[in-house]
C-alpha cells in the first residue's frame, strides 16, 4: 500500500502506535511492511507497537439472558415494529428512536442510530453508546471515537465520507454494562436493515459483541482476526474496540494492520 503522507496522517500513525521509519528508497511513501534496518524519520510504517506496558484484557463470553428483568417488563413495552426489513433509511431512524423493544428505552437520554455517509463503501460497527453517545445522539464522540477518529485519518478517510458508524446496540446500557443477549437479539434486525440499506464493501467489527453479532463466534478476536469473514455476503474484518486499545496500547498496531486488511479487501487487493 502506498499513500501520500502529510504531516496530520504520520502524527495520526503515530497516536495509533505505529512508529514511522525512513525507506532510503521511498522517503515520501508509506508501505506496510518494515524496512531493515529502521530509522527514526518520516517515511515507511512498521507495525511494532509504540508501547508495551499494558496487560490485554481477558476474553469473555456472553451474559446469560436477564430473564427475571424481561419477565417482568410489560409485553407491550417489548414488541418492536414491524416491517424493519422493508423500511428505508429514514423510517428506520424513526424505527429506532421508537423503539421500546427491551428495558434499554427507560433509561437512555437519546437512541444512536449510526453517522456518516448512507452511500459509505466502509461501516465500522461497535459494541453500544456510552455516556456521552446518549447525551448526543451520535456514536464514538468520547475518548474512544477520538482515537477512531485518527484511526480514519490514518487511512484519509473520515466519519462522514465514505464511511458509516452504528453500533450493535442504539441505546446506552446503564452504567456502561455489557450488552445482554435480550437486548442484542432484539436490536440486530436494525443494524441487520442498515447493512442492506448500505451495502457497504467492507464491514469492520469492532469489539467482542460486534463480532458475536455479526459473525455468531465466540472466539476471541486474537483468533478471527487476520483474515476476513462475511456477513450476509459483505467481507467482514475483525478488530479490537477502540476502547480497549485505549487500555492495551501495543494491540493499536495491530488494530492498523486490521485496517490496512480491511483497505486492501475493500481496493479488491485480499
Ligand atoms: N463504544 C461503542 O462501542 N460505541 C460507541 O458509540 C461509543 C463507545
Amino acid at each position: 500500500m502506498t499513500l501520500a503522507l502529510d504531516a496530520r496522517r504520520r502524527a495520526m500513525l503515530e497516536e495509533m502506535g505505529v512508529v514511522l521509519f525512513e525507506h532510503p528508497a521511498h522517503s515520501g511513501d508509506m508501505h506496510d511492511t518494515p524496512p531493515a534496518p529502521p530509522r527514526r524519520a518520516g517515511g515507511t510504517a512498521d507495525l511494532r507497537p509504540a508501547r508495551a506496558d499494558a496487560a490485554p484484557a481477558s476474553a469473555a463470553s456472553l451474559l446469560p439472558p436477564d430473564d427475571a428483568a424481561t419477565q417482568s417488563a410489560p409485553v407491550a413495552a417489548r414488541v418492536r415494529l414491524p416491517g424493519i426489513e422493508a423500511m428505508d433509511w429514514d423510517a428506520l431512524e424513526q424505527a429506532v428512536a421508537a423503539c421500546r423493544a427491551c428495558k434499554l428505552c427507560e433509561s437512555r437520554r437519546n437512541t444512536v442510530f449510526g453517522v456518516g455517509d448512507r452511500q459509505a463503501e466502509w461501516l465500522l460497527v461497535g459494541e453500544a453508546p456510552g455516556e456521552n453517545e446518549d447525551l448526543q445522539g451520535e456514536p464514538f464522540v468520547g475518548q474512544a471515537g477520538k482515537l477512531l477518529d485518527n484511526m480514519l485519518g490514518a487511512l484519509g478517510l473520515n466519519r462522514h465520507e465514505r464511511v458509516y458508524i452504528a453500533n450493535v446496540l442504539k441505546c446506552r446500557p446503564p452504567g456502561n454494562r455489557n450488552p445482554q443477549p435480550e437486548e442484542i437479539a432484539q436490536c440486530e434486525p436494525f443494524l441487520r436493515r442498515q447493512v442492506e440499506l448500505l451495502r457497504p464493501k467492507i464491514i469492520l467489527a469492532m469489539g467482542r459483541f460486534a463480532v458475536q453479532t455479526l459473525l455468531q463466534s465466540t472466539e476471541p478476536i486474537g483468533r478471527l482476526r487476520g483474515r476476513v469473514h462475511r456477513y450476509h455476503d459483505v467481507p467482514v474484518v475483525v478488530t479490537y474496540h477502540p476502547a480497549y486499545l485505549l487500555r492495551n496500547l501495543p494491540d493499536k498496531a495491530k488494530a492498523w494492520a486490521d485496517l490496512v486488511l480491511a483497505q486492501s479487501v475493500l481496493r479488491g487487493e485480499a
